[in-house]
């Protein structure tokens, strides 16, 4: 089980904050005790999950409003700016905001969706990545982790741009993790969460049994682990959040 300080004097930024998987992720880590810079894209859900936060008594967290599909490169280098100025540096970045788009063809496939989706699940992520490594590069051992699916390891009909931006992730991940790895302080990982009980689930499986599903809560332990000191030397890794699961709690 992650010791109950495990992340003390982290800052980490997590994408998606105010939902589902994100917002799991954003309580668990200040739990752990790091501070937890909160990005989404609807100011009202990162501001219950930052009272929430508050209420318990964790590390003072950070809220940063901002819609990665609309976002320019400059808003870019803003929030890393932002997050200099009150930080100095981060531990890690969690990308975990996602649109799902249509399941549809890829002949019919709406190009406004697949622009909207790609610019925010794979072009936000590279931004993102891009303007923080300089604060990454700060911390003597920093994780960036990259939220997959499995429609982003074996394609799969009508997934559209969901499943090309999670394969284009998952290309990100191994590029970023190549280029860092002779530095020994900066990890990149993927995680694929798996099946989990959220609105992106429920708008893509109508009629699932959603109490059959984990909750965001039961998979925490692997954003835990790939976010803090355990998983240190863990570099360039396509991992799935269930198999770390079934493997770390088996008995
Ligand atoms: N749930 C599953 O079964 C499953 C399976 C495989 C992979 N995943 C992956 O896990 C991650 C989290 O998914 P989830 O199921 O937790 O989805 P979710 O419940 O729909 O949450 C998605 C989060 O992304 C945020 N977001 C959406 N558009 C945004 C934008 N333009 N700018 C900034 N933030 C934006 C949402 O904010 P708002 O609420 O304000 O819109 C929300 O906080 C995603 O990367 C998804 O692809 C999930």
């Amino acid at each position: 089980m992650p010791a109950p300080h495990l992340l003390a004097s982290r800052h980490i930024l997590v994408t998606g904050a105010g939902d589902g998987i994100g917002r799991a992720a954003a309580l668990a880590l200040a739990e752990h005790g790091a501070s937890v810079i909160l990005l989404g894209r609807t100011a009202s859900k990162l501001e219950k999950v930052y009272d929430e936060i508050e209420r318990r008594g964790w590390p003072q967290p950070a809220l940063l409003p901002l819609d990665l599909a609309q976002a320019a490169p400059a808003h870019y280098e803003q929030v890393a700016h932002t997050v200099e100025k009150e930080f100095g540096h981060l531990d890690g970045l969690l990308h975990n905001a996602a649109d799902a788009g249509t399941l549809t063809p890829i002949e019919l496939y709406d190009p406004e969706t697949w622009y909207r989706v790609m610019q925010l699940n794979l072009n936000a992520a590279w931004l993102l990545t891009r303007a923080c490594l300089p604060l990454l590069r700060k911390s003597a051992d920093a994780s960036i982790v990259f939220t997959t699916a499995d429609v982003g390891r074996e394609g799969r009909a009508y997934w559209g741009a969901y499943g090309v931006s999670c394969f284009g992730l998952e290309g990100l991940m191994q590029i970023l993790a190549a280029e860092v790895a002779s530095e020994g302080r900066l990890r990149a990982n993927s995680l694929n969460p798996g099946a989990v009980r959220t609105a992106m689930r429920s708008r893509l499986y109508p009629g699932e049994d959603v109490e059959k599903l984990p909750r965001p809560e039961d998979i925490m332990p692997a954003y835990l682990y790939l976010l803090g000191p355990d998983s240190r030397g863990v570099n360039g890794q396509a991992l799935n959040a269930h198999d770390f699961l079934a493997h770390h709690f088996s008995c």
